[in-house]
């Protein structure tokens, strides 16, 4: 099987209040998402990498210049019907049941070819695939609309989803369709369908630039790569 890398950026980036979709931002020099396909480009497993953009995109052109890759426009208005749209992309262009697909936000711009090696080494002969994340350090506080704490909630055996997810091309289409929309992540959809996916442990750099406040520590974090 081979090993194919799915770039969702096709999200608005509401919560970021950068005023555009914040995979066109600039970090130390260069747009977050041409950070996040330069790590990708450095894993050489990978046989190809397709971004998904948004039908209505008109940043892509100006931000990667000359892109070489394979690039489809066919973003839906979540993150799984992105994916999904991918994933159908994936098969017309020769994707096979059985080769893997390595899901990447395209706002997990600080990924390191090291870490995606590590997924692909323990997952390519797992019967079900699996995902990066890291275990919680912090206390767990549920809270209400108020911000005032309603629980807390036992941290023990929790982490934190990242991405890259892997799965296989044929399985991960499957769960998402029955999920739906609902999936924010390829693994909860997989699960959905009583399948247990495999955590891989990483780094809390692999962080998704979201809120104002990570613009700045994702820049530092770049400029001393
Ligand atoms: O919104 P969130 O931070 O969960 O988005 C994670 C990734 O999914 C981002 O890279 C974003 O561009 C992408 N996305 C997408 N289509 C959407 C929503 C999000 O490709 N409709």
């Amino acid at each position: 099987p081979r090993f194919f890398a799915l770039v969702p950026a096709a999200g608005v980036g509401e919560r970021s209040g950068a005023g555009m979709p914040k995979q066109y931002v600039e970090i130390a020099g260069r747009p977050m998402l041409a950070h996040t396909l330069a790590a990708l480009a450095e894993v050489p497993r990978l046989a190809q990498t397709l971004v998904v953009l948004s039908p209505d995109d008109e940043r892509f052109e100006a931000a990667l210049p000359g892109y070489a890759g394979w690039v489809a426009r066919v973003g839906g208005a979540s993150r799984a019907e992105s994916v999904l749209g991918g994933l159908a992309e994936l098969r017309r262009r020769g994707a096979a049941d059985d080769d893997w697909v390595l899901v990447h936000d395209a706002a997990r711009c600080l990924l390191r070819p090291e870490w995606v090696d590590a997924l692909i080494d323990a997952c390519q002969h797992d019967a079900v695939g699996g995902l990066l994340a890291q275990p919680i350090a912090d206390t767990l506080k549920a809270g209400d609309a108020g911000g005032r704490v309603t629980a807390t909630v036992d941290r023990r055996d929790k982490w934190a989803a990242q991405t890259p997810q892997m799965f296989r091309a044929g399985l991960v289409q499957r769960a998402l369709a029955v999920l739906g929309a609902a999936a924010t992540d390829e693994a909860s959809a997989v699960e959905a369908l009583g399948l247990a996916p495999r955590l891989v442990r990483t780094s809390m750099a692999n962080f998704k630039v979201t809120w104002p406040e990570d613009f700045e520590l994702a820049r530092r974090l770049l400029e001393h790569k």
